[in-house]
């Protein structure tokens, strides 16, 4: 008995622990997202900004953090033509998505996941 109570205060243990450590994605959730504008973050741009668009590195190139940390492009404006023109590393989409594409991924980063977590 008393061999059965160790074990369940280590497995105890060993779900506090793993629960604390899980890296859930706070705020909206790309992956868990069924809208238009998610599949296209997950089609066109997750390849670089992450899947959850936290941002990493590629080719030793550090691609930003669309949710977190010293935004450049604050607007929605200026969102819109990073998307439309890219540049300083990122593709141009403006011959691949429409405007009305362009339009819904600046709403998604400016209103979604850049919003302010209460
Ligand atoms: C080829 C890699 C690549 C792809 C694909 C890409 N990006 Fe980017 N993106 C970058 C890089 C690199 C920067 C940093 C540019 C800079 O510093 O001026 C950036 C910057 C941005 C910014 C500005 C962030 C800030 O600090 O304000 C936004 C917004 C953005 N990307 C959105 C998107 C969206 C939406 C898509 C998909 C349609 C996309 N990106 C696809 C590489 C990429």
């Amino acid at each position: 008995m008393v061999h059965f109570k160790a074990v369940l205060v280590l497995t105890s243990i060993a779900l506090f622990i793993a629960a604390c450590s899980g890296t859930k994605q706070e705020g909206f959730v790309i992956a868990d997202s069924k809208s238009y504008e998610a599949s296209l973050f997950r089609q066109q741009c997750a390849v670089c900004h992450g899947p959850e668009g936290n941002g990493k590195t590629v080719d030793g190139k550090i691609v930003p953090s669309l949710r977190v940390g010293d935004f450049k492009f604050r607007s929605e404006a200026e969102i819109y033509n990073q998307i439309a023109n890219g540049g300083n590393g990122m593709t141009p989409f403006r011959d691949q998505l429409t405007e009305r594409e362009i339009r819904l991924l600046t709403d998604l980063i400016h209103n979604r996941l850049r919003a302010k977590k209460e």
